[in-house]
């Protein structure tokens, strides 16, 4: 008896009477969750609803268009965008640990609203300067699960929207989709009338190519694993995998090199992982069996266009015993 309609009506209810005539604040990170998140406290609560978009320098290719483009033009939510590249990347500096990059990003979304975007977001709200009380994200229920706030469940990794937030949060936490899985989520979202490009996105997760990157994160770094990911992404779309596929990430080993030529000159490059994996709700997952064509295109196109790597690998692990990030 589930249907989009009714938790849409369900939800609805919940977010006006946990909300009130108060202001909401929804970050949205370029994913299916946030959008649909902020679509449906929108539905809810209109005007009362501002998002915020924050660049932290970790994002796809052309991201931040898509979301100031696309998902604004579609749904008419206000929105504002902090450019917060340069401190993200400064707190990243230096820094290789999983576990210390998930808890830093985490912390660096929440100061990135409640500094200098709490005015700019109070301004674009309504110009009265009354505070905004209510934070919407878009935690599903896999990722409660597997960040320890499920039954029981060991941590296995501090999703950014879970257990990456400082203890000295000021927001109230608005979560419509906390009992929902992503394929649930995709349905309210096409329900809601979003445009197909955002509601049959591959998922991609809050820290972003942060935690694809193994090792310290530089801006250089990023821009490498930035064009092999749009690469990758436009291939396999190419190919007709995106049904099939349910996300690949990139990830760039950026701690190791190896020896290849290329011409008639030696290279030590990186290599790239791909990790094409399928599954139903991320909580377990299958590699996908990519045409080799396919991987052979991909692994051409790479190591061509992109100088620095000589070399693409494929991620043949399933979900257990492997996570589908490296982080
Ligand atoms: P793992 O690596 O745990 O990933 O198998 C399961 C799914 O969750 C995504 N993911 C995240 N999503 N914040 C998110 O919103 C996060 O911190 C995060 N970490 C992983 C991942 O891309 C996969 O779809």
């Amino acid at each position: 008896d589930w249907s989009p309609e009714s938790v849409i009506a369900e939800q609805v209810a919940r977010i006006r009477e946990q909300v009130g005539d108060k202001q909401v604040i929804c970050g949205l990170s370029g994913g299916v969750d946030s959008a649909v998140a902020a679509a449906l406290v929108h539905e809810a609560v209109g005007d009362q609803l501002t998002c915020v978009f924050v660049d932290h320098g970790l994002l796809r290719q052309d991201e931040r268009k898509q979301v100031e483009q696309d998902y604004v033009q579609s749904t008419g939510v206000r929105l504002v965008t902090i450019d917060a590249v340069d401190t993200f990347l400064g707190a990243l500096a230096g820094v290789s640990d999983p576990e210390t990059k998930r808890k830093i990003i985490g912390r660096e979304f929440i100061r990135a609203f409640e500094g200098a975007g709490a005015d700019l977001v109070a301004e674009a709200a309504h110009g009265s300067g009354e505070p905004i009380e209510f934070l919407v994200q878009g935690t599903l229920y896999p990722d409660v699960v597997e960040s320890g706030g499920g039954s029981g469940t060991a941590n296995i990794k501090s999703h950014h929207n879970v257990g990456g937030l400082p203890e000295d949060l000021t927001f109230e936490l608005v979560e419509p989709l906390r009992t929902l899985f992503k394929d649930e989520v995709r349905a309210i979202g096409r329900e809601l009338g979003l445009p197909e490009v955002i509601v049959a996105r591959q998922p991609f997760p809050g820290p972003g190519l942060a935690i694809r990157i193994i090792g310290e994160v530089t801006e250089e770094r990023l821009d490498i694993l930035r064009r092999a990911d749009a690469i990758t992404r436009e291939e396999l779309t190419a190919a007709g995998l995106d049904d099939e596929i349910w996300q690949c990430p990139v990830v760039l080993l950026a701690d190791v090199r190896s020896v290849g030529v290329q011409g008639d000159g030696r290279t030590y490059g990186h290599p790239v992982v791909l990790r094409p994996v399928s599954s139903e709700d991320a909580m377990t997952a299958d590699w996908t069996r990519v045409p080799y064509d396919t991987l052979a295109k991909i692994s051409n196109r790479i190591t061509n266009e992109v100088d620095e790597i000589n070399r693409v690998v494929l991620d043949v692990t399933s979900k257990p015993p492997g996570t589908i990030e490296w982080e």
